[in-house]
């Protein structure tokens, strides 16, 4: 048996979308296969097929292990040996430990939940895994790659032959990657296959043996990591070629219009850190996940109380006591984490992008819902949102979809300072690059742009000027000719201050 799983002529529609048309994926045992395309190509769809969370279209057939493969929910995917990391975590938060482990297989006697042994099992599987936790901790207290190391022992514990991981290191640190590829290497030489999801071309060349892609939910074709090259598959992904991955507009940098002095926040998480920005300038935040850079940021906005520091907005003093006191001095904060803090998901596309930018659009003094879908008609063009129209749930777009929605809603409120945090997460090659023309041509009005991110790459090529924390301190400016891996990673370890 060469492949574990064979997946054949995989169709899907939804409603005004065919998200997978006729695609095929073969995985070998003991391999890291990746799953490669742009936002919205169909990448989960394809796996939540496999997990029989979705019923795929007449006319596929899926081999696994040999034998036909027929699921109905992911509890019979998991039985017979598939599990999956979801790309957006999903743990029920006040679930412990033991109890997500051994949810819907339950350990019984005489018909009874046997807690203890599970609460035992679990502390095996655990410790197994080199992993710090008790097993009746909720999972509310773990972090979010604690929560994916306890989804990846429940995928051991089943006995998985195919793990599905999507988009796993979105969120974590890249000491966290690092644990988790340790992980990926072990199950590997257990002959565990994996499905490998994500749109960081490093990882994708450093973890996966080979790659198939997809592209507006068709299959265009699979390569070993050996055999293809970034460019070569940044040109299957995308259909053309790219040479300037980042692209940097021209502009007259002007005036401070925005200054943040001695920022500390009440619960210490910050302090006396100080930043400013030019007309026309985008300012880098740089610093390791966990330095304060969001802390930072979310100070400055009103959402935690600050216990010092001062805010000019254009020269004027803001006393910002909640973000709606800085939102109306023309400054915005693009969030993280787009699920808590920055999307109404069961609400539509054009409800969320004329969220913030309420006042735009009423006519007469009355919300105008024509209104709304013109002006977010506007955007769903400008940044190539891949939505059949407006009026569809947010819920129901791609991940880095819906992180376009996030943007868009803050752009059309045409603020004067935009602060992005790590805008880019979960976004494909060829709409990372629209994003960065986006923000040069803003940038070219005047704006200007703060950019958080945890890419160096990504700061090096977007930024003016880059301000380095560590450990809720500053620890370092750098600018553009001064640039260098090194110097920043310098400044991002500079923990004794
Ligand atoms: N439940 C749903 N209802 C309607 N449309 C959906 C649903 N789920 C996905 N789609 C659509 O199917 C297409 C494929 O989406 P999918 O989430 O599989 O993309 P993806 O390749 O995982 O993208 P990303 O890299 O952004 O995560 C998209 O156009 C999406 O909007
Ligand atoms: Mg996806």
């Amino acid at each position: 048996m060469e492949y574990i799983l064979d997946m054949q002529n995989i169709s899907k529609t939804f409603p005004g979308v065919k998200a997978l048309d006729g695609v095929q994926l073969q995985v070998r045992p003991g391999e890291v296969h990746a799953l490669m395309g742009e936002n919205g190509a169909g990448k989960s769809t394809l796996m939540k097929i496999l997990m029989g969370i979705y019923t795929m279209d007449e006319g596929g057939s899926i081999t696994f292990n040999g034998q036909p493969y027929v699921v109905h929910n992911p509890k019979e995917a998991m039985d017979t040996g598939i599990a999956m990391i979801h790309q957006e975590l999903n743990p029920i938060l006040d679930m412990t430990v033991y109890e997500n482990i051994f949810v819907g297989r339950e350990i019984r006697r005489h018909g009874i939940v046997d807690k203890k042994a599970e609460i035992e099992e679990a502390k095996k599987l655990i410790a197994e895994c080199g992993l710090h936790v008790s097993p009746t901790e909720t999972l509310r207290h773990l972090t979010v790659a604690q929560c994916q190391l306890i989804e990846i022992i429940k995928a051991i514990s089943v006995n998985a032959k195919v793990i599905i991981m999507d988009e796993p290191t979105a969120a974590i640190t890249d000491r966290e990657v690092e644990l988790l590829f340790g992980h990926i290497r072990r199950l590997k030489a257990n002959g565990v296959a994996i499905i490998y999801i994500s749109h960081r071309m490093d990882e994708i060349f450093s973890i996966c043996d080979s790659i198939t892609v997809y592209r507006d939910g068709k299959y265009i074709g699979r390569g070993t990591t050996a055999e293809l090259d970034e460019s070569a598959l940044i040109k299957m992904m995308v259909g053309r070629e790219i040479t300037d991955v980042f692209p940097k507009l021209e502009t007259k940098i002007g005036e401070t219009i925005f200054e943040a002095k001695h920022i500390t926040r009440e619960d210490n998480k910050v302090q006396d850190v100080s930043i400013s920005v030019r007309q026309g300038e985008i300012l880098g935040i740089g610093g390791l996940v966990g330095a304060g850079r969001s802390e930072l940021v979310e100070g400055i906005f009103g959402m935690h109380r600050l216990s010092g520091g001062e805010i000019y907005v254009k020269g004027k003093k803001v006393q910002v006591h909640s973000p709606a006191d800085i939102i109306k001095e023309g400054v915005a904060l693009v969030t993280e984490d787009r699920k808590v803090t920055g999307l109404n998901l069961t609400g539509s596309v054009n409800d969320n992008i004329s969220m913030v930018a309420i006042n735009k659009t009423l006519v007469n003094g009355l919300y105008s819902k024509a209104k709304a879908r013109k002006l977010s008609a506007e955007y769903i063009e400008k940044l190539k949102i891949k939505t059949p129209s407006g009026d569809q749930i947010v819920n129901n777009l791609s991940g880095g979809n819906q992180q376009k929605v996030v943007i868009s809603k803050w752009l059309l409120n045409d603020p004067d300072i935009i602060i992005m945090d790590e805008p880019t997460r979960g976004i494909d090659v060829g709409a990372k690059r629209d994003i960065y023309l986006l923000i040069g041509s803003l940038v070219q009005q005047g704006k200007a742009v703060i950019v958080i991110s945890s890419e160096i790459p990504e700061l090096m090529g977007v930024c003016d000027r880059i301000a380095v924390m560590a450990e809720g301190h500053f620890s370092g400016e750098i600018s553009r000719e001064e640039f260098s891996q090194e110097s920043i990673m310098r400044l991002a370890s500079d923990i004794a201050v």
